[in-house]
Protein backbone atom coordinates (compact mmCIF):
# COMPACT_ATOMS: atom_id res chain seq x y z
CA UNK A 1 0.00 0.00 0.00
CA UNK A 2 1.55 3.45 -0.91
CA UNK A 3 1.93 6.46 1.52
CA UNK A 4 -0.23 9.35 0.95
CA UNK A 5 1.96 12.21 0.68
CA UNK A 6 2.41 14.44 4.12
CA UNK A 7 0.68 17.55 3.78
CA UNK A 8 0.84 20.66 6.31
CA UNK A 9 -2.16 22.61 6.33
CA UNK A 10 -1.25 25.44 8.33
CA UNK A 11 -4.58 25.72 9.65
CA UNK A 12 -7.60 24.29 10.49
CA UNK A 13 -10.57 24.60 7.58
CA UNK A 14 -14.18 23.57 7.59
CA UNK A 15 -14.21 20.21 6.58
CA UNK A 16 -17.04 20.56 4.53
CA UNK A 17 -14.89 22.52 2.27
CA UNK A 18 -12.07 20.11 2.23
CA UNK A 19 -13.43 17.50 1.21
CA UNK A 20 -11.33 17.07 -1.79
CA UNK A 21 -8.62 15.71 0.32
CA UNK A 22 -10.10 12.90 2.13
CA UNK A 23 -8.09 9.85 1.18
CA UNK A 24 -5.66 11.20 -1.26
CA UNK A 25 -3.29 12.74 1.81
CA UNK A 26 -2.00 12.76 5.10
CA UNK A 27 -3.25 15.65 6.97
CA UNK A 28 -0.94 17.67 10.04
CA UNK A 29 -3.81 20.85 10.89
CA UNK A 30 -1.87 23.51 12.93
CA UNK A 31 -3.78 25.96 15.29
CA UNK A 32 -6.69 28.09 14.13
CA UNK A 33 -5.28 31.15 16.44
CA UNK A 34 -0.92 31.29 15.31
CA UNK A 35 -0.09 33.69 12.29
CA UNK A 36 2.73 31.24 10.30
CA UNK A 37 3.79 27.64 10.27
CA UNK A 38 3.00 26.68 14.11
CA UNK A 39 6.72 25.48 15.92
CA UNK A 40 5.55 22.23 16.50
CA UNK A 41 4.52 21.98 12.88
CA UNK A 42 8.14 22.38 11.85
CA UNK A 43 9.13 18.56 12.84
CA UNK A 44 6.76 17.86 9.71
CA UNK A 45 8.72 20.04 7.18
CA UNK A 46 11.44 17.51 6.51
CA UNK A 47 8.50 14.90 5.12
CA UNK A 48 5.73 17.47 3.63
CA UNK A 49 5.68 17.32 0.20
CA UNK A 50 2.37 19.96 0.16
CA UNK A 51 1.54 22.58 1.83
CA UNK A 52 -1.91 24.74 2.04
CA UNK A 53 -1.37 28.06 3.56
CA UNK A 54 -3.14 31.18 4.43
CA UNK A 55 -1.95 34.97 3.34
CA UNK A 56 -0.79 34.95 6.78
CA UNK A 57 1.75 32.09 6.12
CA UNK A 58 5.65 33.19 5.52
CA UNK A 59 6.60 30.98 3.00
CA UNK A 60 10.44 32.11 2.75
CA UNK A 61 13.83 30.40 1.56
CA UNK A 62 14.42 29.78 5.34
CA UNK A 63 11.23 27.47 5.25
CA UNK A 64 12.12 25.93 1.88
CA UNK A 65 15.26 24.80 3.28
CA UNK A 66 14.16 22.44 5.66
CA UNK A 67 11.02 21.01 3.56
CA UNK A 68 13.60 18.87 0.58
CA UNK A 69 10.55 16.61 0.01
CA UNK A 70 8.52 19.80 -1.07
CA UNK A 71 6.34 19.53 -4.30
CA UNK A 72 3.54 22.15 -4.14
CA UNK A 73 2.56 25.29 -2.15
CA UNK A 74 -1.05 26.41 -2.04
CA UNK A 75 -1.95 29.77 -0.81
CA UNK A 76 -5.59 30.40 -0.41
CA UNK A 77 -5.45 34.18 -1.23
CA UNK A 78 -5.15 35.51 -4.69
CA UNK A 79 -2.67 37.56 -3.42
CA UNK A 80 1.39 35.82 -3.04
CA UNK A 81 2.92 38.09 -1.28
CA UNK A 82 3.68 35.62 1.83
CA UNK A 83 5.40 33.36 0.18
CA UNK A 84 8.99 33.85 -1.67
CA UNK A 85 7.83 33.16 -5.69
CA UNK A 86 11.43 33.74 -6.40
CA UNK A 87 12.64 30.69 -4.31
CA UNK A 88 10.09 28.35 -5.07
CA UNK A 89 10.41 29.26 -8.83
CA UNK A 90 14.14 28.22 -8.31
CA UNK A 91 13.43 24.75 -6.83
CA UNK A 92 10.65 24.29 -9.24
CA UNK A 93 7.59 24.35 -6.48
CA UNK A 94 4.72 25.81 -8.17
CA UNK A 95 2.77 27.75 -5.91
CA UNK A 96 -0.98 28.20 -6.11
CA UNK A 97 -3.25 30.40 -5.29
CA UNK A 98 -7.41 31.76 -6.33
CA UNK A 99 -7.76 34.11 -8.39
CA UNK A 100 -11.21 35.63 -10.17
CA UNK A 101 -13.59 33.91 -7.40
CA UNK A 102 -13.08 36.51 -4.96
CA UNK A 103 -12.88 39.60 -7.06
CA UNK A 104 -16.27 40.38 -6.74
CA UNK A 105 -16.68 40.52 -3.07
CA UNK A 106 -13.63 42.38 -2.53
CA UNK A 107 -15.03 44.74 -4.82
CA UNK A 108 -18.34 44.86 -2.97
CA UNK A 109 -16.42 45.51 0.36
CA UNK A 110 -14.57 47.97 -1.13
CA UNK A 111 -17.39 50.10 -2.18
CA UNK A 112 -18.60 49.06 1.37
CA UNK A 113 -16.12 50.76 2.98
CA UNK A 114 -15.76 53.81 0.60
CA UNK A 115 -19.83 54.55 1.48
CA UNK A 116 -18.91 53.79 5.13
CA UNK A 117 -16.63 56.27 5.17
CA UNK A 118 -18.03 59.12 2.81
CA UNK A 119 -21.37 58.56 5.10
CA UNK A 120 -19.79 57.95 8.42
CA UNK A 121 -21.55 54.91 9.18
CA UNK A 122 -19.65 53.99 12.07
CA UNK A 123 -19.22 57.45 13.95
CA UNK A 124 -22.70 58.03 13.48
CA UNK A 125 -24.19 54.03 14.73
CA UNK A 126 -21.50 54.17 17.67
CA UNK A 127 -23.45 58.14 18.40
CA UNK A 128 -26.97 56.49 18.03
CA UNK A 129 -25.75 53.70 20.34
CA UNK A 130 -24.07 56.16 23.08
CA UNK A 131 -26.95 58.23 23.45
CA UNK A 132 -25.88 60.78 21.41
CA UNK A 133 -29.00 60.90 18.94
CA UNK A 134 -30.93 63.40 20.55
CA UNK A 135 -33.26 64.81 17.48
CA UNK A 136 -32.95 64.52 14.14
CA UNK A 137 -30.15 66.61 13.28
CA UNK A 138 -30.21 69.21 10.32
CA UNK A 139 -26.23 69.53 10.25
CA UNK A 140 -25.17 65.95 11.91
CA UNK A 141 -23.28 63.87 10.99
CA UNK A 142 -22.56 65.15 7.22
CA UNK A 143 -20.91 62.85 4.76
CA UNK A 144 -19.28 63.76 1.33
CA UNK A 145 -21.44 63.16 -1.98
CA UNK A 146 -20.79 60.71 -4.75
CA UNK A 147 -22.16 61.72 -7.64
CA UNK A 148 -19.84 63.82 -9.76
CA UNK A 149 -16.54 63.16 -7.06
CA UNK A 150 -13.23 61.60 -8.32
CA UNK A 151 -12.25 58.15 -7.53
CA UNK A 152 -9.04 57.38 -7.83
CA UNK A 153 -7.97 53.60 -8.38
CA UNK A 154 -4.50 52.80 -7.96
CA UNK A 155 -3.66 49.45 -9.64
CA UNK A 156 -6.46 48.46 -12.59
CA UNK A 157 -6.44 44.87 -12.20
CA UNK A 158 -9.61 42.65 -11.80
CA UNK A 159 -10.34 44.20 -8.74
CA UNK A 160 -9.60 47.55 -10.05
CA UNK A 161 -12.14 47.35 -12.49
CA UNK A 162 -14.81 45.89 -10.92
CA UNK A 163 -14.82 48.58 -8.06
CA UNK A 164 -14.71 51.43 -10.84
CA UNK A 165 -17.16 49.57 -12.90
CA UNK A 166 -19.44 49.80 -9.80
CA UNK A 167 -18.11 53.24 -8.33
CA UNK A 168 -19.14 53.93 -11.58
CA UNK A 169 -23.02 53.40 -11.07
CA UNK A 170 -22.80 55.39 -7.89
CA UNK A 171 -21.90 58.63 -10.63
CA UNK A 172 -18.38 58.76 -9.53
CA UNK A 173 -15.79 59.84 -12.03
CA UNK A 174 -13.35 57.24 -12.33
CA UNK A 175 -9.52 58.07 -12.96
CA UNK A 176 -6.86 55.37 -12.48
CA UNK A 177 -2.99 54.82 -12.48
CA UNK A 178 -0.91 51.88 -12.85
CA UNK A 179 2.27 50.83 -14.55
CA UNK A 180 0.72 51.30 -17.73
CA UNK A 181 -3.18 52.38 -19.47
CA UNK A 182 -5.21 49.18 -19.71
CA UNK A 183 -7.26 48.24 -22.28
CA UNK A 184 -11.27 48.27 -22.10
CA UNK A 185 -11.20 50.24 -19.49
CA UNK A 186 -13.53 53.39 -19.60
CA UNK A 187 -12.01 55.86 -17.02
CA UNK A 188 -8.97 58.39 -17.57
CA UNK A 189 -5.55 57.34 -17.08
CA UNK A 190 -3.07 59.37 -14.79
CA UNK A 191 -0.21 60.00 -13.49
CA UNK A 192 0.28 58.57 -9.49
CA UNK A 193 0.79 62.14 -8.54
CA UNK A 194 -2.49 63.52 -10.76
CA UNK A 195 -4.07 60.76 -8.88
CA UNK A 196 -3.01 62.56 -5.32
CA UNK A 197 -3.66 64.97 -5.87
CA UNK A 198 -7.42 65.20 -7.61
CA UNK A 199 -9.17 62.49 -6.05
CA UNK A 200 -11.78 62.78 -3.66
CA UNK A 201 -11.66 59.02 -3.21
CA UNK A 202 -8.57 56.87 -3.43
CA UNK A 203 -8.86 52.94 -3.36
CA UNK A 204 -5.64 50.54 -3.19
CA UNK A 205 -5.74 47.14 -5.45
CA UNK A 206 -2.53 46.52 -6.18
CA UNK A 207 -0.49 43.79 -5.44
CA UNK A 208 2.02 44.24 -2.71
CA UNK A 209 5.70 44.02 -4.04
CA UNK A 210 9.06 46.08 -3.49
CA UNK A 211 8.01 48.59 -5.69
CA UNK A 212 4.05 49.15 -3.84
CA UNK A 213 5.39 48.43 0.06
CA UNK A 214 5.03 51.80 1.85
CA UNK A 215 3.28 53.57 -1.36
CA UNK A 216 1.35 55.69 0.45
CA UNK A 217 3.30 57.08 3.36
CA UNK A 218 3.78 60.85 4.16
CA UNK A 219 4.72 62.31 0.95
CA UNK A 220 1.60 60.87 -0.92
CA UNK A 221 -0.95 61.61 1.66
CA UNK A 222 0.86 65.26 2.19
CA UNK A 223 -0.56 65.69 -1.61
CA UNK A 224 -3.86 64.35 -1.55
CA UNK A 225 -6.92 66.77 -0.89
CA UNK A 226 -7.71 67.31 3.11
CA UNK A 227 -11.35 66.43 2.03
CA UNK A 228 -9.95 63.09 0.45
CA UNK A 229 -11.21 59.65 1.92
CA UNK A 230 -8.93 56.33 1.52
CA UNK A 231 -9.96 53.06 1.42
CA UNK A 232 -7.64 49.71 1.58
CA UNK A 233 -9.08 46.54 0.52
CA UNK A 234 -5.68 45.28 -0.66
CA UNK A 235 -2.46 44.91 1.57
CA UNK A 236 -1.84 46.93 4.86
CA UNK A 237 1.90 47.13 3.75
CA UNK A 238 0.62 49.52 1.17
CA UNK A 239 0.08 52.15 3.61
CA UNK A 240 3.06 53.64 6.04
CA UNK A 241 0.76 53.05 9.14
CA UNK A 242 1.99 55.73 11.78
CA UNK A 243 2.13 57.80 8.50
CA UNK A 244 -1.34 57.42 7.79
CA UNK A 245 -1.98 58.17 12.00
CA UNK A 246 -0.49 61.76 11.64
CA UNK A 247 -2.63 62.26 8.34
CA UNK A 248 -6.12 61.74 10.03
CA UNK A 249 -4.89 63.33 13.19
CA UNK A 250 -3.30 66.89 11.36
CA UNK A 251 -6.47 66.33 9.11
CA UNK A 252 -4.07 66.42 5.80
CA UNK A 253 -6.89 63.91 4.60
CA UNK A 254 -10.78 63.89 6.21
CA UNK A 255 -10.92 59.70 6.50
CA UNK A 256 -9.60 55.93 6.13
CA UNK A 257 -11.38 52.60 5.49
CA UNK A 258 -9.29 49.87 6.23
CA UNK A 259 -9.93 46.34 5.16
CA UNK A 260 -6.08 45.55 5.49
CA UNK A 261 -3.43 47.04 8.16
CA UNK A 262 -0.13 46.94 8.70
CA UNK A 263 0.84 44.86 10.82
CA UNK A 264 -2.65 42.75 10.93
CA UNK A 265 -3.98 42.23 12.86
CA UNK A 266 -3.61 45.96 14.42
CA UNK A 267 -2.72 45.86 17.86
CA UNK A 268 -5.84 47.33 19.80
CA UNK A 269 -3.82 50.05 21.28
CA UNK A 270 -3.13 51.58 17.97
CA UNK A 271 -4.10 55.12 17.84
CA UNK A 272 -5.95 54.51 14.06
CA UNK A 273 -8.53 52.53 16.37
CA UNK A 274 -9.72 55.69 18.74
CA UNK A 275 -9.99 57.38 15.32
CA UNK A 276 -13.34 58.76 14.47
CA UNK A 277 -12.46 59.04 11.03
CA UNK A 278 -11.43 55.56 10.60
CA UNK A 279 -12.87 52.39 10.11
CA UNK A 280 -11.22 49.10 10.13
CA UNK A 281 -12.51 45.70 9.60
CA UNK A 282 -10.46 42.67 10.01
CA UNK A 283 -8.67 41.67 6.43
CA UNK A 284 -12.84 40.66 5.12
CA UNK A 285 -12.98 41.55 1.79
CA UNK A 286 -12.97 37.85 0.47
CA UNK A 287 -15.65 36.97 3.50
CA UNK A 288 -18.46 36.02 1.67
CA UNK A 289 -19.90 31.70 2.26
CA UNK A 290 -20.01 31.43 -1.18
CA UNK A 291 -16.56 32.97 -2.04
CA UNK A 292 -14.15 31.70 0.74
CA UNK A 293 -15.41 28.00 0.53
CA UNK A 294 -14.77 28.26 -3.37
CA UNK A 295 -11.11 29.70 -2.34
CA UNK A 296 -10.39 26.27 -0.34
CA UNK A 297 -11.72 24.09 -2.75
CA UNK A 298 -9.63 25.85 -5.38
CA UNK A 299 -6.98 25.47 -3.26
CA UNK A 300 -7.54 22.46 -2.86
CA UNK A 301 -7.12 21.34 -6.32
CA UNK A 302 -3.36 23.03 -6.65
CA UNK A 303 -2.43 21.05 -3.46
CA UNK A 304 -3.72 18.12 -5.66
CA UNK A 305 -2.27 18.32 -8.74
CA UNK A 306 0.72 19.51 -7.16
CA UNK A 307 0.92 16.34 -5.50
CA UNK A 308 0.00 14.16 -8.03
CA UNK A 309 2.41 15.52 -10.70
CA UNK A 310 -0.01 17.18 -12.63
CA UNK A 311 -0.21 21.40 -13.74
CA UNK A 312 -1.93 23.51 -11.12
CA UNK A 313 -4.56 24.85 -12.49
CA UNK A 314 -4.46 28.01 -10.83
CA UNK A 315 -0.68 29.12 -10.49
CA UNK A 316 0.87 32.15 -9.75
CA UNK A 317 4.69 31.25 -10.76
CA UNK A 318 3.57 29.34 -14.38
CA UNK A 319 6.89 29.64 -14.99
CA UNK A 320 8.26 26.20 -12.94
CA UNK A 321 6.76 24.58 -15.77
CA UNK A 322 9.09 26.13 -18.50
CA UNK A 323 11.64 23.70 -19.96
C1 LIG B 1 -6.48 37.52 -1.03
O1 LIG B 1 -6.94 36.45 -1.42
O2 LIG B 1 -5.35 37.90 -1.35
C2 LIG B 1 -7.35 38.37 -0.18
O3 LIG B 1 -6.67 39.35 0.48
C3 LIG B 1 -8.18 37.52 0.78
O4 LIG B 1 -9.26 38.31 1.18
Amino acid sequence: MSVLPLTIMTHPLPPEWTTSLNGRVRLVVGPADYAGIAPHLAENLEEAEGILCLLTDIIDSKVLSISPRLRVVSNMAVGVDNVDLAACTTRKIPVGNTPDVLTDATADMTMALLLSAARRLAEAAADARDGLWRLWAPAGWLGADLRGAALGVVGMGKIGKAVAERAQGFGLKVIYTDLQPMKGVQAEFVSFDRLLTQSDFITLHTPLNESTRGLIGESALRKMKPTAILVNAARGSIVQTNALVMALREHWIAAAALDVTDPEPLPTDNPLFDMPNCLIVPHIGSATRDTRRRMAEMACENLLAGLEGNKLPYCANPEVYQK
